[in-house]
């Protein structure tokens, strides 16, 4: 506590401190918007196997949702009240109903983290995926402004 409050005083400069909080937020909106990317990259290679274009492979499945699991859990924690504004679609609900939001990310987070070693088989990755997919459309709707066509 002392020594966040002794760097506070050297940043008595409230401009300074604005700036500061402002680039803080900044940058976590562009680490979780680098952190869905890479959900939703996992997710397009799962998409393509449950689709049949590239040939199941229950390593590669249990890869691409760890990859899932991992990302959605760091952008969990880049939700801060310093981003709510910003180049960013994350809509105002997130912070309005944070513990719904929270709930969300947590289930999808724990049901990417039991699809892996479920998807042993073919028909049972496609299960799988399938349930697995509605988390992100499910948050989605009410969380995330739909990106511009
Ligand atoms: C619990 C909520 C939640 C879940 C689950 C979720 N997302 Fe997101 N997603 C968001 C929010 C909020 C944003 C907006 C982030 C921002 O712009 O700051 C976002 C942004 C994105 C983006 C845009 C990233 C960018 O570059 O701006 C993509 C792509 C994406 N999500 C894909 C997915 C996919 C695919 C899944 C499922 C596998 C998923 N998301 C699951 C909440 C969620």
């Amino acid at each position: 506590m002392i020594r966040i409050l002794s760097v506070a005083a050297i940043m008595a400069v409230g401009a300074t401190l604005a700036y500061a909080q402002g680039a803080g937020g900044a940058a976590a909106i562009a680490d979780r918007k680098a952190a869905m990317k890479a959900v939703s990259g996992a997710n397009k290679g799962l998409v393509d196997m449950a689709k049949g274009d590239v040939p199941f492979d229950a390593a590669k499945a249990a890869a691409g949702f760890k990859t899932i699991e991992d990302n959605l859990a760091k952008s969990k924690g880049l939700f801060g009240d310093d981003t709510k504004t910003g180049d960013t679609a994350a809509l105002p609900a997130v912070w309005e109903k944070k513990a719904d939001f929270q709930a969300k990310m947590d289930k999808a987070i724990a049901d990417a983290k039991a699809a892996g070693p479920a998807s042993t088989t073919e028909a049972a990755f496609k299960d799988q995926h399938k349930s697995f997919a509605a988390n992100c459309g499910g948050c989605h709707k009410d969380y995330r402004e739909p990106p511009k066509k």
